[in-house]
């Protein structure tokens, strides 16, 4: 099979064809043996890549080094730009040249939509959106997808709940987009508050590719949902911080309010989970995948698009 994903970036999943993304699906499952028995490869051997991570992160930062590492590739890893000489104002623009002499791969996260973007202008190195602000987080999408997809493999049409905050929840942005690229019929639910609402441009493509119901009832939405997806109210887009406190604990995902759920629903949440937006009592819940399958995909997706990004 033609390896397309070769030397390309992944800033956005619009640039993801289905023909990607079942490349990605094969090089995945055979990652999920690594990541199963916890192993170890030579694949990544010589391959070097930067992250560079302007603004926190636990799983990504982390998964994507692990992948790294379990293929045997090496990294500069900056989980935060401290000590390096951002703090002495260097340009984004300078920092991107310099670390693309070093690297063969550029992994960015950065405050600001675009920004990753903007890096892969620069460099001829394949540049992986991490998170660029409220914009896009295409690798947790395409794990994301991923997930849904193994755990629904026969169904062809899916009931999608996206909840929580729409508007700067980069997850939700990316997932909503490519869902329309697996081959499924797909219904979503929006649920959120009226001010946490999906940018008009992505509602607007799901209306023209899917069905859309809107609501800021979370229980509406629950019955009938295959996939119930939670998100972070994310507190550091938020202008006003008496805006935020309003908002931050609009839904709460409990066992009460899934009684009437689909059999099989599953829960999944991006992470961090922060104002309780799924009560703790989910956590170890057979249907919420959030600290075990969706993390565990996460690793073995992230591991393929290495691998499928940097050889040919
Ligand atoms: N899901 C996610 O992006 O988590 P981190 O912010 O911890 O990387």
């Amino acid at each position: 099979m033609i390896n397309s994903l070769f030397g390309k970036d992944l800033t956005t999943v619009d640039s993801l064809t289905s023909a990607d993304l079942e490349l990605i699906w094969t090089k995945s499952g055979e990652m999920q043996e690594i990541v199963n028995r916890k192993k170890s490869d030579n694949r990544l051997q010589g391959k070097i890549t930067a992250m560079l991570f302007f603004e926190p992160s636990t799983r990504t930062f982390s998964s994507f080094l692990t992948a790294v590492q379990r293929l045997g590739g090496g990294s500069l890893p900056f989980n935060g730009m401290k000590n390096t000489s951002v703090e002495k104002g260097e340009s984004f623009e300078h920092t991107i040249r310099v670390f693309s002499v070093y690297a063969d791969c550029l992994i960015i996260r950065h405050p600001e939509i675009g920004y990753p973007a903007r890096a892969a202008a620069l460099t001829d190195n394949p540049v992986i959106n991490a998170g660029d602000g409220a914009g896009e987080h295409p690798s947790q999408a395409v794990f994301d997808t991923y997930t849904i997809l193994k755990r629904f493999p026969e169904k062809k049409e899916l009931t999608v709940t996206l909840a929580g905050d729409l508007k700067y929840g980069r997850t939700v942005h990316s997932l909503s987009k490519l869902l329309l690229k697996c081959g499924r019929k797909i219904t979503f639910n929006l649920v959120s508050p009226l001010m946490l609402s999906m940018p008009s441009q992505i509602t607007e493509a799901l209306e023209r590719n899917s069905s859309v119901r809107r609501t800021d009832q979370l229980k509406e939405a629950v019955n009938g949902s295959d996939v119930i997806y939670m998100t972070r109210v994310q507190k550091e887009r938020f202008n006003d911080p008496d805006e935020y406190e309003k908002l931050k604990s609009f839904y709460r995902l409990n066992k009460s309010l899934l009684t009437g759920a689909n059999k099989e629903v599953i829960i999944m949440h991006p992470l961090p989970i922060a104002a309780g937006e799924i009560s703790p009592e989910m956590d170890n819940d057979p249907r919420s995948l959030y600290l075990n399958e969706q993390l565990k995909n996460g690793l073995s997706v992230r591991m393929a698009l290495l691998d499928l990004i940097l050889n040919p």
